[in-house]
């Protein structure tokens, strides 16, 4: 049977102050989500919710009514074209979610055992699982202080001739520093697959991420910038790469004869439903964006004079999309640990780094989107 990993608290060191406490349970409930005007005043705000007030049920009821719910429908095809369209890439392949995104885009890669892949620690869990499930070794590096993003000096000092990928991850929705890091992959031959699971619509110099490595991956899981509920996207603009994605997205079927497998396929398809969401999701991709900007641009007027507290960085080359509008409290200068104001302020799903305590003792947290007037929002089922 599989054992879980124990770490004692010794084990764990320096690293038991720096992972904090578990969540507090998170209670569904369905209730009909209040339009926007009602909702200002509420004294919790949730660290993410969809909003759902454009196509979306328009676009479901059409793939209802049409009985196409699989992944044979048209609005999959409709989906990865106006994202991929987004992104200003050629392709998109849709997927189950962000994590089989960034799997099935390593698996192209054709990586053996023994292969390094370069990442950073500061991300979520599925990019090194992404990694470990393609049997390659994940090797990993801090990010730099300035932009909190991968620190492309550190990624040179850890290239070795069986480095094989890097996989950058543009966290909070901020751009990693690309030019340097494309730079320094094309001269060891070695693929760049952008994590770009938190940072739709982002921009690195007038280009839109997932279009600045050889590919990239997108979650649109309930608290992401666009959401299907659950789902994911490659975004590229190599053929080989995308044609490898759909194939092996789909149980690998040989075009030759049908029950025919050239390789070992997964079966990570996204749903025509899904679909349905992400098409209308997508289509009001902009406004979110722009909604995520004036929300953090009000957080910093706020929070930039409180001694303590450094709000988020903001590179010159970057247009942050601000997934998540994560802050640093300086103990000493704030008067209070980042734990002691998380359990002060634990309201809704707070996680370590988005809490913020406002002067007059309000608390709010980072990542809201301001929804539309008669919004028909759905709260994440996070
Ligand atoms: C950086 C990063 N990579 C990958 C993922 C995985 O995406 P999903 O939850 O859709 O599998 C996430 C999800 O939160 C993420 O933040």
């Amino acid at each position: 049977m599989l054992k879980p990993a124990e770490l004692s608290l010794e084990e764990m060191g320096d690293l038991a102050a720096v992972i904090p406490a578990a969540d507090p349970e998170v209670k569904v409930r369905y209730r009909a989500i209040p339009a926007f005007e009602e909702t200002t005043r509420r004294a919790i705000i949730p660290v993410c919710e969809p909003t759902l007030s454009g196509n979306e049920l328009k676009y479901v009821q059409q793939a209802v009514e049409t009985n196409w719910i699989s992944s044979a429908g048209s609005f999959i095809r409709e989906f990865e074209a106006r994202f991929a369209e987004a992104c200003h890439t050629r392709y998109g392949i849709a997927c189950a979610n962000g994590t089989v995104a960034l799997h099935l885009a390593i698996a192209t890669l054709g990586l053996e055992p023994g292969d390094e892949v370069i990442l950073p620690t500061f991300t979520m869990i599925a990019t090194i699982n992404a990694v470990t499930y393609c049997g390659a070794t994940p090797v990993l590096v801090d990010n730099e202080p300035d932009y909190w993003q991968l620190d492309v000096e550190q990624v040179a000092a850890k290239i070795t001739p069986r480095t094989k990928a890097i996989v950058p991850v543009h966290i909070y929705g901020h751009p990693v520093d690309m030019d340097p890091l494309m730079d320094l992959a094309r001269q060891h031959g070695i693929t760049v697959i952008e994590d770009a699971a938190e940072s739709h619509g982002a921009e690195y110099k007038g280009r839109r991420t997932g279009g600045l490595g050889d590919a990239a991956s997108f979650s649109f899981y309930g608290n992401k910038i666009i959401t299907t509920g659950e789902g994911g996207m490659i975004t590229t603009d190599n053929r080989e790469i995308a044609q490898l994605a759909w194939n092996l997205r789909d149980h690998a079927f040989s075009s030759e004869r049908h029950f025919w497998h050239k390789f070992v396929g997964f079966n990570y398809r996204m749903t025509n439903l899904q679909a349905a969401v992400g098409l209308a999701q997508v289509e009001q991709l902009e406004s979110f964006v722009a909604a995520r900007r004036r929300n953090a641009a009000e957080y910093t007027r706020r929070l930039r004079d409180i001694p303590g507290i450094t709000t988020p960085p903001g590179a010159a080359w970057a247009k942050n999309v601000y997934w998540m509008y994560g802050i640093l409290i300086d103990q000493e200068a704030y008067g209070m640990s980042r734990d002691e104001l998380r359990r002060a302020r634990s309201i809704g799903r707070p996680s370590a780094a988005n809490v913020i305590r406002w002067p007059n003792g309000f608390a709010v947290t980072g990542s809201i989107c301001r929804r539309p007037r008669r919004s028909r929002s759905a709260r994440s089922s996070m």
